[in-house]
């Protein structure tokens, strides 16, 4: 069994366009009914804290697996990752698990591979500003995931700590080379923006900061933080809400979240798979409420896995 640590999966050095192409792959399955993902059950030892079991199986991909991974807000106070965990990946044919792998760097950049993905369908492919609430990891790699398939000048940056947005404005205007700007207000991350991140804590009560009439019409919002930062007032704008998953969605409203977001008119899998259809006029208010799904850990990793033993990355381990 191969065994990956976190800088091992990083130094195979997947692209975010390889990984954007194979979500799209893996959202068209399950557009077309054609892979197994059961909503994913947790245990929660910290309250706002998770630990997730999430499998998945995408035949086309030859993909089948599980994720075990935490979130924990408070952990920055240990100088610790908000997201850790492992990846398994099973044998289609005999069920036997033949990699584990350190979670935190696919998580990262899975998730922004999915921002990027609906923002292909729900965007205006003009989008050329955009605004960064949060400048965590998920901050990061949102950003960078947009920049690869949008003409992105200028970046607005909040945060609400200091310290952590100037470092965001500083290196992310080194690796992209667009003006990034850092902002003393959400209000000003949202004003004058095309695409909106948001990706501060997920919050099972949350004080939301943005309000109706923030978000210029045609803009694309991307909810990696669920429903934290959004007033029901400003969800009830959006012409369209999307999610990555209907039955998921549900799961979350029945546990208390997204008690005032509008009822998702489609998921990313039947976007892609065309069965309903993404961004249809320039002025629309898109936004993608992406859960995090098993299919997205599933679609990267086994490539990940694949390069890895290609280069002679990573640990052997006895069965
Ligand atoms: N939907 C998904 O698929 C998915 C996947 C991974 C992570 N997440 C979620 O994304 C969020 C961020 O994860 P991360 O790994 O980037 O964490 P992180 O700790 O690296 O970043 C979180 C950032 O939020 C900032 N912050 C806290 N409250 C804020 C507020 N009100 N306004 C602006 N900034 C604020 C913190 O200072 C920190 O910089 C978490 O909620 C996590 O659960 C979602």
């Amino acid at each position: 069994m191969l065994y990956l640590t976190r800088a091992d999966v990083e130094s195979v050095g997947l692209d975010v366009q390889t990984m954007v192409g194979l979500l799209e792959v893996a959202f068209r399955e399950k557009g077309c009914g054609r892979v197994e993902m059961p909503p994913k059950p947790g245990i929660h030892t910290r309250p706002d804290a998770f630990l997730h079991a999430m499998p998945a199986y995408i035949p086309a991909l030859g993909a089948a697996g599980i994720k075990w991974v935490g979130g924990y807000p408070d952990n920055h106070r240990r100088d610790l990752p908000y997201i850790t965990g492992l990846i398994v990946l099973n044998d289609v044919e005999t069920g036997i698990p033949y990699a584990v792998m350190d979670c935190e760097w696919i998580t990262a950049y899975r998730t922004a591979a999915a921002t990027a993905l609906s923002a292909r369908y729900l965007a205006r492919p003009d989008s050329r500003v955009v605004g960064i609430l949060a400048c965590g990891v998920q901050g990061r790699t949102n950003l960078e995931a947009l920049a690869a398939f949008f003409p992105i000048t200028r970046v607005f940056a909040y945060d609400t700590r200091r310290d952590v947005q100037d470092r965001f404005v500083a290196d992310m205007r080194a690796r992209l080379g667009v003006d990034v700007v850092g902002v003393d207000r959400p209000r000003d991350a949202v004003i004058a923006s095309d695409m909106v991140v948001t990706s501060g804590p997920i919050l099972k009560h949350p004080s939301p900061a943005i309000e109706a009439g923030w978000l210029r019409p045609g803009s694309f919002a991307s909810a990696v933080d669920f429903d934290s930062y959004w007033t029901g007032a400003a969800l009830g704008e959006f012409d369209k809400v999307t999610t990555d998953d209907h039955a998921q969605f549900e799961y979350y409203r029945r546990a208390g979240y997204f008690q005032q977001t509008p009822a998702p008119c489609a998921d990313l899998g039947e976007i892609v798979a065309g069965v309903r259809p993404g961004r249809e006029r320039p002025d629309e208010r898109t936004l993608a409420v992406n859960l995090g799904l098993a299919l997205d850990d599933m679609a990267v990793a086994p490539e990940i896995c694949r390069r890895a033993r290609d280069r002679g990355v990573g640990i052997w381990l006895p069965r």
